[in-house]
């Protein structure tokens, strides 16, 4: 049995190496997020399971292989690999929606608190009012207390679920749009859902946990963001295409809204020109929500794991469904 990696974030993958020899598996791994097609093809055309991160498997390189049977991703989304080429092909995608859930929650609350506190823009203030040798705290109002502000949801699958129960404790009201939560997950997670609408005109924070979707592309842009209040701010650390970044730096520059935290661009890492690295009041951070050496060390083994039990004939923990319309969390 032959396994190939397409790419890979680690530093090496000599414990997924030295695993497959125990398992007597061919094993090789590759970089080949930027290569041509031909050259995904070259390198996987042999392979009965293909473990891709970011490189795009469309219907192309699907048509290049001879043997595979099944196509593991590595990590939660899976917008870069075509599904419909898949199921023509006969392949179902294993995807791995739960090693850094916890990580990713973290990260947008803590994105989501830094901008609430101006803990980075304020740094500006301390060294200024130190050359000055007196404080000088013009341009840090308005901070408000985060008891009693509204934070909204767009998505509450695992990770806004999870954002959503780590942040009960500091009193915030909660606006959800989740159009496919059911009844009985928001019996579960007692909570009511509205619109998009109505979480873009009401709330002081925005935190976007949608998958990436035909639906959810540029859900915020420039009519989404005039709907927000002039203080509130948004948190994207889902995908970055879900957010028109030419639209969020203009309204950062022009203050229409508060600021912003985001951990995903639409293409990553993002060129020095990007209009939001020159945008105020912008945290950025570069699509690292999932890290942490637990989560690193976690997505490893449930690949692993995914391995062995496509060798046991198990069927994979998480196949990849149409990225619409679904709520995972429901039974998953
Ligand atoms: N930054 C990172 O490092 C990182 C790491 C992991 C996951 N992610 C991203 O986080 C996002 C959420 O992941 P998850 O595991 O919670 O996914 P999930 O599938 O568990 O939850 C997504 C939720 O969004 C809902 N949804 C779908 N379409 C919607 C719409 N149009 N409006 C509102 N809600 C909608 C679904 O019903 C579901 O409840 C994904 O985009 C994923 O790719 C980012």
């Amino acid at each position: 049995m032959k396994v190939a990696v397409t790419d890979y974030i680690e530093p090496n993958l000599n414990w997924e190496m030295s695993e497959m020899a125990q398992r007597g598996v061919e094993f090789s791994a590759h970089q080949l997020k930027f290569a041509p097609v031909a050259e995904v093809i070259q390198a996987t055309h042999d392979a009965d399971v293909v473990v891709v991160n970011m490189v795009p498997i469309n219907s192309e390189v699907v048509a290049g292989w001879k043997q595979c049977k099944l196509v593991i991703r590595h990590g939660v989304g899976y917008d870069n690999v075509d599904l419909q080429a898949l199921k023509n092909a006969g392949i179902p995608l294993c995807y791995i929606p739960d090693y850094c859930a916890d990580e990713v929650a973290e990260q947008a609350i803590a994105l989501l608190l830094a901008c609430g506190r101006r803990i980075v823009s304020t740094r500006k203030t301390l060294d200024e009012s130190s050359a000055a040798g007196k404080w000088n705290f013009a341009g840090v109002q308005p901070v408000f207390r985060m008891a009693g502000q509204t934070v909204g949801l767009l998505g509450c699958g695992r990770i806004g679920s999870l954002v959503l129960k780590k942040l009960q404790t500091f009193g915030f009201q909660f606006l959800i749009c989740d159009p496919y939560l059911s009844e009985r997950r928001r019996k579960d997670l007692g909570v009511e859902t509205v619109d998009a609408e109505t979480v873009f005109r009401q709330s002081d924070f925005i935190s976007i946990h949608t998958p990436l979707t035909p639906e959810t592309r540029h859900i915020v842009n420039a009519r989404t963001l005039a709907l927000m209040k002039p203080t509130a701010y948004l948190i994207n650390t889902a995908r970055g295409p879900m957010v028109d970044a030419v639209a969020l730096a203009e309204a950062l520059h022009k203050g229409t809204i508060a600021g912003a935290g985001i951990d995903v661009f639409e293409v990553e890492p993002p060129p020095p020109d990007h209009p939001l690295f020159s945008a105020p009041n912008a945290i950025l951070t570069p699509h690292l929500a999932w890290y942490s050496e637990d989560a690193g060390r976690r997505i490893r083994e449930l690949i692993v794991l995914e391995i062995d039990r496509f060798r046991a004939g198990q069927p994979p923990r998480h196949v990849a469904t149409p990225l619409l319309g679904k709520d995972v969390t429901d039974g998953a």
